[in-house]
């Protein structure tokens, strides 16, 4: 390990929540090796103006620029592309500064990336963060090409060391993988087939993180409905273990003392009942949720749980039953509606969230109409709108890539607009309520102002104090602003 100087490390993320939960663990070991980190996600603290992240690079700022890597969508894959092209020149006039990618680029291309980009120093498996301190010693000594790609296991990493942006809030990766087979998507292919972490191993993870002062966790996985912790699970005492019991026992992390009960695997929404008991943790959001695991059951947990966020993101994809097929999305929008129309049933307060894919091979003006048509019917609370991006591992990159790309486009932006108003909508009726929001920081822009987000996950601007920052409080709405909600700040909510 460095012991002389300290090696200054860059690293941006890109793509999902796992992501970046992957580059707070990274970020995390590399400190603990005696690495400095000098900028995340392109931020630098020196340089402002563009790309400040190749600025750091080329100057004087960074011994070593890694990049966590996302493969959903062309664009994304396009830019590191770019960059590495850049770190080439780059690394002409500073050949020291040593260059590596983790994430699901390295798990879709593999070795092949050496070969076509001889800049490159390494690549870290979304298997293998744990091995990220000894690679990078590892190309340090021999400047050769260095990879570790593990094929299997878990790519889940708990770790003590993860680096939070704030101190209240945490993710908590549950599972990876997905066993679905949509044929557009290449997380299959990356993040391989569903592994989920043991029941006890994230409930003593959640309980170590509340009482490490988290109030609020992000329960992530590919699918993470179709959670399935076997063995190794929490059982509960005939009567019923107490909350306090229960906490404290793990707090305490006498795993061993625990009651096991190694036959019995553990769903999604009894993972989430076992989460809801633990003290001091205050809401527990997940994301994100294939239709056909979203069950009743998950829902009438949701309902008798106010710790669980009240919003629910569900990826419709598309309106079409046509589009849905070739997708192999396995429901049909009635039953997507069905759904949805049983969830907010049952949780009235829920906010439902999702993605829509515009242009998949075969989508024609009357399959679009549908999804608009969807949007405007199920007036979700917000939606992603992606233009389809053939990714050649795929199953859907055998069928021809026929919308044109404007076409594609002139849907994208339909469907934001058709979005933005139902959004607005819906904001408007939130006018003049009183609703609880947890507050997360004072404003930049303006010093009066705190930064608060509510159940649904919208942003919340009121003026108050740096007390309330990790609490909720009650607002009453007064204004919207673009997509955020102005309010009053009325009193400290339970
Ligand atoms: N496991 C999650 C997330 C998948 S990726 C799920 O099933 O919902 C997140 C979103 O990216 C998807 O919901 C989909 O809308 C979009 N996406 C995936 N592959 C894509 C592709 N090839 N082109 C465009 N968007 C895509
Ligand atoms: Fe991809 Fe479908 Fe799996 Fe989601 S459920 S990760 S869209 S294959
Ligand atoms: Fe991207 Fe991999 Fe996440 S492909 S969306 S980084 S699972």
């Amino acid at each position: 390990m460095p012991k002389q100087k300290k090696l200054r490390c860059l690293l941006q993320t890109f793509g999902c929540q796992m992501n970046e939960y992957d580059s707070q663990v990274a970020i995390g070991l590399l400190k603990k090796a005696g690495f400095e980190i000098v900028c995340e996600n392109g931020d630098s603290p020196q340089k402002k103006g563009q790309s400040p992240f190749l600025q750091a690079a080329s100057e004087d700022e960074a011994d070593i620029v890694i990049m966590n890597t996302c493969s959903v969508r062309e664009h994304a894959e396009d830019r590191v592309f770019g960059r590495l092209g850049m770190l080439g020149k780059i690394k002409r006039t500073k050949p020291d500064l040593m260059v590596g990618l983790m994430g699901c680029m390295v798990e879709e291309h593999r070795e092949k990336l050496f070969k076509r980009f001889p800049q490159l120093d390494f690549m870290v498996g979304t298997r293998n963060i744990s091995e990220l301190p000894s690679i990078i010693e590892e190309v340090s000594k021999s400047r050769k090409q260095v990879s570790k790609i593990k094929q299997d296991g878990i790519s889940i990493e708990y770790s003590d060391l993860v680096k939070r942006h704030y101190p209240f809030y945490a993710w908590l990766p549950i599972m990876t993988g997905c066993n679905k087979v949509c044929t557009y998507c290449i997380v299959p292919i990356t993040r391989g087939t569903e592994v989920s972490m043991p029941a006890r191993e994230v409930y003593r993870e959640a309980s170590r993180l509340a009482s490490d002062g988290v109030k609020w966790i992000t329960l992530l996985g590919q699918n993470v409905n179709s959670y399935n912790g076997s063995s190794n699970v929490i059982a509960r005492s005939p009567e019923g273990t107490t909350k306090q019991s229960m906490s404290s026992e793990i707090a305490s992390a006498s795993l061993g003392t625990l009651p096991r009960n190694d036959d019995k695997s553990i769903n999604f929404p009894e993972l989430l009942e076992m989460l809801c008991e633990i003290e001091g943790l205050q809401r527990i959001s997940f994301t994100t949720s294939h239709p056909q695991d979203a069950t009743e059951e998950l829902f009438q947990v949701i309902a008798r749980n106010p710790k669980i966020s009240r919003r629910f993101h569900l990826p419709l994809q598309s309106g079409s039953d046509k589009i849905l097929k070739r997708m192999k999305r396995l429901h049909t929008y009635q039953e997507y509606r069905e759904k949805v129309d049983l969830l907010r049933r049952l949780v009235p307060d829920i906010a439902v969230t999702t993605d829509i894919i515009v242009g998949f091979s075969g989508e024609t003006d009357e399959d679009y109409e549908q999804t608009a048509n969807a949007l405007r019917e199920l007036h979700f609370e917000g939606a992603y709108i992606y233009k389809y991006s053939l990714r050649k591992a795929t199953p859907a990159a055998k069928l021809p890539d026929d919308v044109p790309f404007e076409v594609k486009n002139k849907r994208n932006q339909d469907l934001l607009d058709i979005q933005k108003k139902i959004t607005i909508e819906r904001s408007r009726k939130l006018l003049g309520t009183v609703i609880p929001v947890f507050v997360e920081k004072r404003s930049t822009k303006h010093a009066k102002d705190m930064i608060a987000k509510t159940e649904h996950d919208r942003k919340v601007v009121f003026e108050g104090d740096d007390s309330l920052v990790g609490q909720f409080v009650n607002v009453r709405l007064r204004d919207i602003y673009h997509e955020t909600l102005i309010g009053t700040l009325i009193q400290h909510a339970s």
